[in-house]
């Protein structure tokens, strides 16, 4: 995979860093000119597997979520977001449309819709006890080039 830029930002689990994951993927997206409506979603998808390694990954610890993101030739953005948590127990299960574990806390299940609705891949690795990785792909269109 040639990586033609890459940046990575370590925070810690805090969900103020929801938005400051957004603000650096936005503005590292600069260079590659994404639409209004790309942006969003890739904002969207982020905050949404952020979220998860906040309030899921780190529910009884405190750790840190690393992001990487990287523009790929023809104009591909890489998307990692990494936490060191609980892990998930069923992957398949954790990725059903609807599906939560903190239903009390009115959490939607929709997380990984949203990621896979509003990116064009996404892969779940993830280890119970030592973390969960999230990495999403999305082909950014070639408008006005
Ligand atoms: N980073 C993570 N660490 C541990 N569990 C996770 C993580 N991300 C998701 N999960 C599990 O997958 C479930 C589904 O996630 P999601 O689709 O975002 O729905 P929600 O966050 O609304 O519960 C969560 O309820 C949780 O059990
Ligand atoms: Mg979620």
């Amino acid at each position: 995979m040639k990586v033609l830029n890459e940046i990575k930002f370590i925070m810690p689990s805090l969900s103020v860093n929801e938005s400051a994951a957004r603000a650096v993927v936005s503005s590292f997206l600069t260079q590659a000119d994404p639409t209004v409506e790309e942006l969003s979603d890739i904002r969207t998808a982020v905050s949404e597997a952020v979220t998860n390694s906040v309030v899921h990954g780190y529910r009884h610890t405190k750790g840190n979520i690393e992001l990487t993101v990287r523009l790929l030739p023809e104009r591909v953005i890489y998307i990692k977001i990494k936490d060191k948590g609980c892990g998930i127990p069923d992957i398949k299960q954790a990725m059903e449309p609807l599906f939560t574990t903190a239903p009390e806390e009115e959490r939607s299940g929709l997380g990984f819709s949203v990621m896979e609705q509003f990116t064009d891949k996404l892969t779940v690795k993830s280890v119970l006890g030592k973390g969960t990785t999230v990495i999403m792909r999305k082909r950014l269109g070639t408008h006005g080039d």
